[in-house]
């Protein structure tokens, strides 16, 4: 156990670098010294207020998650991994971002491609949407006598993930003479929506979401422990890593605080007009926290109304990026475009494999210098001459560093990225945990598809103005 060792702790501590945000880095643009000044007492109070609500934030206490619930994981999977070919979650939004990150940044990259004897579990497969033809590919390629459905919602009522859920007992309950049971594992709230009823109903293995935390930040809680311990990923690790960066993000004094650093700055810049915030990894491994992310920051700070009820339609958009493969489709507009965004860059010190490029081509100098060198040297170089170009242009852009991507390092990113947004919410007084926008969504299609109750909203929707035919063509 690695993470028991204070000093490897220490060597894989990310970092947080800010100084291409700062005027005196990349000119007039730029964040000056001042106005971090300026933002200083709004920090302060929002630092009180981080502290006062560590209770009510439940999602904060998840890196000490009880030891009986962390071994009723490692046992299911234990059995998971031994009796299914799959593992299929049924989820969306909170209930899906966090597993396919994990899995994307902690296990091999065509994880299921590789035989059985490499992979370290079952297949896994992530059912975020419900767009029939996907659904029904999925059914083509696995046999669901042998796959695990993992059905995860917090509300237990999404419609899209009731949906899957249906289709899935209807066709195990064809396969398995009536009983589906036994391949469906629920996680959700103890107490609310009809999920937790139909496991009691039908004795389904059941996971509880911890009161209160809420579905974007619930990936250290069973939503995401659970297929991460399936697929062989260290569990324990993540999250020493996540509790590691409790400890650094119990540092007061903001200027010292890594993911209070990263809020004041977004906000500062937010505020100057950067209402744009572009995640940009330099590493496939990274590739889909950016999801994660991108939901984390838009649906928590994307708010009409701050605590006191003044309308003040606040937040930052998030937009996916992934070096090197948008450097040459995005990077152009990043670098000459309008001072609208900051590019927050995400790299790892360290690949966990070398690729050399031989020397191949030597009569041709345009290729040739290539050859000796490996792809993680040409990767960090393209990072770097990206970082420079844009602040040669004075767009800000900053960078968190990963020594190597690990469990521990993806355990202290997402726990950095959790705190970061949380004390953005402080800094705009808005409540960062609720989500009125997605809620008038699922209620309007609540309506639509006529459940009861919701007879006042189908009535409401009737009033919605008709579209007119001439402005369409
Ligand atoms: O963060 C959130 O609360 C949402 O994005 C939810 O995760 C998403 O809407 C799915 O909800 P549920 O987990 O209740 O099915």
């Amino acid at each position: 156990m690695r993470y028991k060792d204070p000093d490897w702790c220490e060597k894989m501590r990310i970092r947080f670098d800010y100084n291409n945000m700062m005027s005196d880095m990349i000119g007039k643009q730029g964040i000056s010294k001042r106005e971090i000044e300026d933002i200083e007492p709004r920090a302060e109070k929002a630092v009180l207020g981080m502290a006062e609500k560590r209770h009510s934030m439940k999602w904060r206490e998840l890196p000490y998650i009880n030891e009986s619930v962390i071994g009723d994981i490692l046992e299911t999977s234990d059995e998971i991994r031994s009796r299914f070919e799959n593992f299929v979650i049924l989820g969306i939004g909170g209930s899906a971002l966090g597993p396919v990150a994990a899995q994307q940044a902690l296990n091999h990259q065509r994880y299921n491609e590789l035989n059985n004897a490499a992979r370290k579990g079952p297949r896994l497969y992530i059912e975020d949407n419900i767009d029939p033809e996907r659904m029904n590919s999925l059914l083509d390629i696995i046999d669901v006598k042998k796959s695990m459905f993992n059905c995860i919602t917090k509300s237990g009522g999404t419609s899209e993930t009731m949906a899957q859920l249906m289709i899935v007992t209807g066709i195990l309950k064809q396969r398995l003479n009536g009983s589906f049971g036994s391949n469906i594992i629920a996680t959700t709230d103890a107490n609310r929506g009809s999920l937790i009823k139909i496991a009691r109903d039908y004795k389904l293995r059941t996971f509880y979401i911890p009161e209160g935390v809420g579905g974007r930040f619930s990936e250290l809680s069973p939503v995401g422990l659970l297929p991460a311990a399936v697929c062989g990923i260290d569990i324990k690790e993540l999250l020493a890593g996540a509790a590691y960066m409790d400890r650094l993000c119990g540092e007061s004094d903001f200027r010292k605080n890594p993911a209070y650093m990263m809020s004041v700055m977004q906000l500062i810049a937010m505020e100057k007009g950067c209402n744009i915030s572009v995640f940009m990894p330099y590493s496939d491994a990274l590739k889909y926290m950016s999801d994660w992310y991108a939901q984390l920051w838009a649906e928590s700070l994307g708010k009409k109304f701050d605590r006191s009820g003044k309308i003040v339609n606040t937040g930052q958009t998030p937009v996916k990026a992934l070096g090197v493969t948008d450097q040459h489709s995005q990077i152009q507009l990043y670098t000459e475009g309008p001072y609208d965004k900051v590019v927050t860059f995400l790299k790892t010190d360290k690949f966990r494999t070398v690729v050399e490029i031989p020397r191949e081509f030597e009569d041709m100098k345009d290729v040739s210098f290539l050859g000796g060198h490996t792809l993680n040297e040409l990767l960090s170089a393209e990072q770097a001459a990206t970082e420079y170009a844009l602040s040669k242009s004075g767009h800000m852009n900053n960078k968190i560093t990963l020594p190597e991507v690990n469990a521990f390092t993806i355990g202290q990113l997402i726990f950095m990225l959790e705190m970061a947004t949380a004390f953005a919410g402080e800094l705009l007084n808005i409540n960062a945990f609720d989500q009125p926008g997605v809620e008038e969504g699922k209620n309007a299609a609540f309506a639509l598809l006529g459940r009861p109750g919701y007879e006042g909203k189908k009535a409401e929707l009737g009033f919605a103005p008709k579209k007119l035919p001439d402005y369409v063509i």
